[in-house]
């Protein structure tokens, strides 16, 4: 069974709606990230989950529960946001009591629950600090502790690394995920970062303008984009615009004629993943989609190249490359053939 269900959850201000009919479902111990470009309605979705929004439409279930009417304080959910929120004035320590004190739980009980909360995040040594005291880091494990202390039905995490550097976001996501995982936690976090959700997600939902585009693992989102927009939003693609010619055909606006699945006709778009497009030798160029081209600008990214490539007057590629050190690197200016498989190009009608 679901653990937390949002049927049809809609919010509207005005005319304008944040968040647009959205429909899912998470299961107990998941952890499910939203994804979706700065103003699309994660954090509006997920303050309706934790009660500080209450939607226009629809409703949300926990476990058994219609939770949609009750009060925040009512529902058993951790919440970390982007700012760590932290009272400035209290201690570590007593920034996690407050949401025990909060449910007026007795002071005897809280004192094991917090060394508890803090060992979980491996802050055991600083209860007696003040937040400015702390790292970025472990402000923001101070943040995750006091979601925690209370052993909250869902946790919801909006953007919570967001404020640190990226060596330390790399390590306090694989903590998150790992505490997680340990306690069982249902989760629904938050992000822009696509890096971020990828490396998290037990499955992911991709949004955009209020309304979902996609759900699904990792590989459905990479491999199978329902639509340009997730495409465009997930993993990198180049797109070529062109119309369908019938079955297995696509003709782009400058003339290449390319070999592609499926069928239809009318304009569309073709996406091209730089990572599955390679550099051929002349002897392929009378194979399908084997183009030449001309090298017209080389981004070094150390364990890769990045090939930006000339077409035709209308299109250019990227071509992602593997930097090794016996395979000299192309040239600005040099001709070069550039391939991919049939199976590589997806089309969106347009
Ligand atoms: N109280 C409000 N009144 C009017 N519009 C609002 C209100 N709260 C949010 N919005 C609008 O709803 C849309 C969604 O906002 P939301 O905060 O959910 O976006 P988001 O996906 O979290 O973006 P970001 O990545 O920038 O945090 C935005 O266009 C925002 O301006
Ligand atoms: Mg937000």
């Amino acid at each position: 069974m679901a653990r937390l269900q949002l049927s049809s959850v809609t919010k509207s201000y005005g005319d304008f709606k944040a968040v647009d009919d959205v429909s899912l479902e998470i299961a107990d111990g998941e952890f499910l990230v939203l994804l979706g470009p700065s103003g699309c309605g994660k954090t509006t979705t997920l303050r309706i989950v934790a009660g500080f929004v209450e939607p226009t439409a629809g409703s949300v279930r926990l476990g058994k529960d219609d939770i949609t009417a009750l009060p925040p304080w009512k529902r058993n959910a951790g919440l970390v946001f982007q700012s760590y929120a932290l009272f400035p004035h209290m201690t570590v320590n007593e920034n996690i009591a407050f949401g025990l004190e909060m449910r007026r739980m007795p002071k005897a009980e809280m004192a094991p629950k917090i060394t508890e909360a803090l060992r979980l995040v491996r802050l055991d040594h600083l209860g007696d600090r003040l937040p400015r005291q702390l790292s970025g880091g472990q402000q923001q494990r101070v943040a995750l502790a006091r979601a925690l202390v209370f052993r909250p039905d869902v946790l919801l995490l909006d953007e919570p690394l967001s404020n640190l550097d990226a060596k330390l976001r790399g390590e306090v996501r694989v903590e998150i995920r790992e505490l997680q995982r340990k306690l069982g936690l249902t989760t629904v976090m938050v992000t822009h970062d696509q890096e971020e959700a990828l490396t998290m997600a037990d499955r992911l939902v991709v949004m955009s303008e209020g309304r979902i585009r996609q759900i699904g693992s990792q590989q459905d989102l990479y491999e199978r984009p329902a639509e340009k927009f997730v495409a465009d939003f997930v993993g990198r693609s180049t797109f070529i615009d062109g119309r369908r010619d019938g079955p297995g055909r696509f003709v782009s606006a400058g003339g290449l004629i390319v070999a592609c699945e499926g069928n239809g006709s009318g304009s569309a778009s073709l996406a091209l993943r730089p990572e599955r497009l390679a550099l051929m030798s002349a002897a392929a160029a009378a194979m399908d989609n084997c183009f030449p081209g001309t090298v017209e600008f080389i981004s070094y990214l150390g364990s890769q190249v990045d090939l930006h490539v000339r077409l035709s007057p209308k299109e250019r590629v990227i071509v992602q490359i593997q930097n090794r050190p016996e395979a000299p690197l192309p040239v600005i200016g040099e001709q070069v053939h550039v391939g991919w498989s049939k199976s590589t190009g997806r089309v969106f009608q347009s």
